[in-house]
């Protein structure tokens, strides 16, 4: 068992990591990732989660393709916000290629629904979708963990969720269509390291006994975190 000090230096170690050297990550670790995300704790135990490894560079390009177009139209979306919650994706030049694409291997984690019919009845009809999207990040963040004990890079590419994206994956890569394209992980050997990122301090958001609604932050202060994340991370690093 390891102890606390080890488990917090472990989560404050993993970060997203979106620049990647382009060597070969061998079968064997990527198995232990996908061995961290098999005991991760799902609604009822469905434990609804399906992994699909694509290493084929020619399939991880039109993956990318997916998503360049979609990013075409996020990114007029995106301009139409007040420049200071714009998301730096929408400066990024059209047609730039991310970092992600070095990553030698992505692994696209898919969700089935039917899970749900292990939850209660009234747990399964009114938080189904809820539920299996927890057990999916459960999932997803184990994963992640693992990538940093590994001392590899991981990256989030939640595009992949996008409806006629993950219609367009789930049609090449013959997975069912009744699945979810939760996310994918791009996952590789890092080249660089992340900004330091702001994190909230505890006190910040710990309340107790009851809610001490001092802590509550104003519109006007809401505004300003978000700013400051979206002007600091988010820039990702
Ligand atoms: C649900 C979810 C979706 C995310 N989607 C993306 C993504 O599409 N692209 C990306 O680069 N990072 C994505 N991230 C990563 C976050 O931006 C990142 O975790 C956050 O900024 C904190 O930084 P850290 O992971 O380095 O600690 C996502 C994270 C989560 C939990």
């Amino acid at each position: 068992m390891i102890n606390y000090e080890d488990l917090l230096e472990l989560v404050k170690k993993r970060r997203s990591i979106r620049r990647f050297k382009p060597d070969s990550l061998p079968d064997e670790l990527v198995d232990k990732i996908i061995e961290a995300a098999r005991w991760a704790p799902s609604g009822a135990n469905s434990q609804p989660w399906q992994f699909v490894i694509v290493r084929d560079k020619e399939t991880r390009e039109k993956i990318h393709g997916f998503i360049a177009e979609m990013g075409e139209l996020n990114r007029k979306v995106e301009l139409l916000r007040p420049p200071e919650l714009r998301h730096h994706g929408a400066h990024a030049p059209a047609g730039g290629q991310p970092g992600y694409m070095n990553a030698p291997v992505f692994i696209i984690a898919c969700g089935d629904p039917r899970g749900s019919m292990a939850y209660p009845m009234a747990t399964s009809l009114t938080r189904a979708r809820e539920h299996l999207i927890s057990g999916m990040a459960n999932a997803f963040l184990q994963m992640h963990l693992a990538v940093t004990a590994l001392g590899l890079a991981s990256q989030w590419i939640s595009a992949t969720a996008h409806v006629l994206t993950q219609t367009r994956i789930k049609a090449m890569l013959g997975i069912p269509a009744s699945l979810d394209i939760y996310d994918t992980m791009a996952v590789g050997y890092p080249a660089g390291q992340p900004r330091p990122r702001l994190v909230r301090e505890r006190e910040e958001i710990t309340h107790r006994e009851k809610f001490d609604v001092s802590k509550h932050m104003t519109d006007e202060q809401h505004r300003q975190f978000i700013i400051r994340i979206i002007g600091g991370d988010a820039a990702r690093g």
